[in-house]
């Protein structure tokens, strides 16, 4: 007999988490394994509140969701811009009113822009860099208190980056390039690898994920100029595209105990699409 104990692997049951970029796409599919999983309290954040593709609308899902099936979990929305160092600061302050102690942060909000290399306006490529790396430094920074506060040598909190394969892969040059998207994400990866260094002693670890394409309002626009759904799929060695499922399930492990001791990993979810032909490189 081996001391194995798996009992908990993948359970968040009790946990309080952050996820920025909370009110759609990847965000919300966060959100709501981590309520499935047991979750507590789930801060969902981006700037909307209102609207289709606000938080509101999110929160309710959510809510709704875990009545439907008689869950504990509830869902706050908190509008704030994690692009901005004092928004961050209001946003640590307005979650210490629900919860002293954090257990995860989802630092998943990311901007993207495409075109041309030569007039590529340079408001394009700060904003980029002011939410996929000051941003998601500023809220490891500004949370590491109540990450802290939380985690224990048995129990680790949680930081999770979601990056891009666009970091580890130069996806797009041309008329529809995305260099410094590409960089910010790189950047990001190794951003991780330093935060986990720096957190790891204090009980957090550190961790990114990778996604490829899944349709939503931020990859649909290049998903069309690339061919569409039907072309990728085709490429991909999965033969498809990401699902919800698919970030899910990786969310779960990185964000449970069944990851205590990994820390300053990245893990791609694009079902080998990174490693295939060149492409995508011929934009
Ligand atoms: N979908 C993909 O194929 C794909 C592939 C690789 C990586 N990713 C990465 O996955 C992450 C999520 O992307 P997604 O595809 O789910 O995009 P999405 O559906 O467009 O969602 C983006 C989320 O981020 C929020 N957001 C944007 N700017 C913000 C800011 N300055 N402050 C706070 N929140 C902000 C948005 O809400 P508001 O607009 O209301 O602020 C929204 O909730 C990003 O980091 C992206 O780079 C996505």
């Amino acid at each position: 007999m081996s001391e194995v104990n798996i009992d908990g692997f993948f359970s968040l049951e009790g946990k309080v988490a952050l996820i920025t970029g909370g009110s759609r796409g990847l965000g919300l599919h966060t959100a709501t394994a981590f309520l499935l999983a047991g979750a507590k309290t789930l801060f969902i954040s981006a700037r909307k509140a209102g609207g289709e593709q606000g938080i509101d609308q999110a929160v309710k899902r959510l809510n709704d969701l875990a009545t439907q099936k008689g869950l504990k979990g509830r869902a706050i929305g908190i509008p704030a811009n994690v692009a901005q160092e004092d928004d961050i600061k209001r946003l640590v302050g307005e979650v210490q009113k629900h919860e002293s102690k954090l257990d995860i942060l989802v630092a998943n909000a990311g901007a993207t822009w495409g075109g041309p290399f030569g007039p590529t306006p340079d408001w394009s490529s700060q904003k980029i860099l002011d939410l996929n790396v000051r941003g998601v430094f500023n809220l490891a920074r500004l949370f590491s208190p109540m990450l802290a506060a939380s985690g224990s040598p048995d129990d680790p909190s949680r930081i999770v980056i979601v990056s891009s394969v666009a970091g580890t892969n130069v996806a797009h040059v041309g008329d529809n390039g995305t260099i410094m998207y590409s960089a910010s994400k790189a950047a990001a990866h190794h951003l991780g690898r330093n935060l986990a260094v720096e957190l790891g002693p204090r009980n957090i670890t550190v961790n990114t994920v990778a996604p490829g394409f899944f349709p939503s309002k931020l990859a649909n626009g290049l998903i069309d100029i690339l061919g569409g759904v039907d072309e990728l799929s085709r490429e991909n060695p999965r033969k498809r595209l990401g699902v919800p499922n698919d970030i899910a399930g990786v969310m779960l492990f990185l964000c449970s105990r069944a990851s205590n001791y990994v820390n300053g990993e990245y893990i791609s979810v694009d079902g080998g699409s990174r490693l295939g032909s060149g492409r995508l490189t011929k934009m």
